[in-house]
């Protein structure tokens, strides 16, 4: 396994309205895809890329997602008396993957805001932000592709990956040019949610960030973009923009991802996700057949 000294920060304080009455009580990130929460799975692309220190924002109704991390001896008794070497295996290694912290995000005033409070943890080194809606496929590789490139440039380093024009008002969205590096290009500009028909291209920045400590001073002179949030974006396309700076690059991605930020997706994430289980695909495929065959 990489190791590298890089720490990954994950904002996780939205309020998961999309999903409501199930996240009433409960963070969406703790939102089972298939048998694991989906947070898990974007803490396990981290440790998989070598980072070992991972910094949670949570805001209010977070304490399942520190527990979630935590050890459960009374738990792990019992699955051992049972001798259930299986589960006590899985039990395990929901907490033993990294150094996991928290830090409270306050009010809720945008992703930009969210990733500022990181600062303190973070320090000045470079840091990765990963947001939990996106789920890379684990059979595929793009963080330790930022890292690299993002210690070979000293730029920020976004993930970009072509969605459907129809799409594309839900993302940041880059206008690039070819850096004659295959699969890395440099970002010209960057704007976040826009219109279809304003959009610059179809390449949307899918939630993994890699991040020089600098973004910290333009996070704190952001002011509010769209939806009155503190975006990301707009600090990222002020990097874009600075003449005198290393800029913004992008991994553009053509792997497996899956989306887990609206409840179609988030679905469809759980079927691809399960029929490719060896324990669970060999049951589901045949009746998913049946099933679609029905429709
Ligand atoms: C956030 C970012 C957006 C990015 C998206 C990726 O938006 O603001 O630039 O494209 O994540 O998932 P959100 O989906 O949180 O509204």
């Amino acid at each position: 396994m990489p190791h590298t000294s890089i720490k990954a920060v994950i904002p996780a304080a939205g309020l998961g309205t999309r999903f409501l009455p199930a996240t009433k009580a409960m963070p969406k990130e703790m939102l089972p895809v298939v048998d694991k929460p989906a947070i898990q799975y974007v803490v396990e692309e981290a440790a998989q890329a070598g980072i070992d220190d991972i910094l949670v924002i949570i805001g209010r109704n977070k304490n399942a997602i520190s527990n979630h991390f935590d050890s459960v001896p009374e738990l792990e008794e019992k699955l051992k008396d049972k001798g259930d070497d299986d589960r006590l295996r899985r039990v395990l290694e929901s907490s033993d993957l990294a150094d996991i912290h928290f830090v409270r995000q306050g009010e809720p005033k945008g992703l930009g805001h969210a990733v500022l409070r990181a600062r303190a943890h973070v320090g000045d080194a470079s840091f990765a932000v990963m947001l939990g809606d996106d789920l890379i496929d684990e059979r595929d590789e793009l963080l330790t592709t930022m890292i690299a490139a993002h210690e070979r440039t000293g730029a920020a380093v976004v993930a970009l990956m072509e969605v459907d024009p129809d799409h594309i008002h839900l993302y940041g969205v880059a206008s690039v040019e070819e850096t004659g590096d295959d699969g890395l290009v440099k970002v010209t500009g960057l704007v976040e949610k826009p219109k279809k028909e304003e959009a610059p291209s179809n390449l949307a920045i899918i939630g993994r960030y890699v991040l020089a400590p600098d973004v910290f001073d333009v996070l704190e002179r952001t002011e509010p973009g769209k939806g009155g949030e503190i975006q990301l974006t707009d600090a990222l396309q002020e990097l874009a923009a600075d003449p005198d700076g290393p800029g913004v690059y992008g991994v553009v991605f053509r792997g497996r991802r899956y989306d887990t930020g609206d409840r179609v997706d988030y679905i469809k994430a759980i079927v691809q996700l399960a029929a490719d289980r060896e324990d669970l695909g060999p049951d589901l495929r045949p009746w998913f057949k049946e099933f679609a065959a029905k429709l």
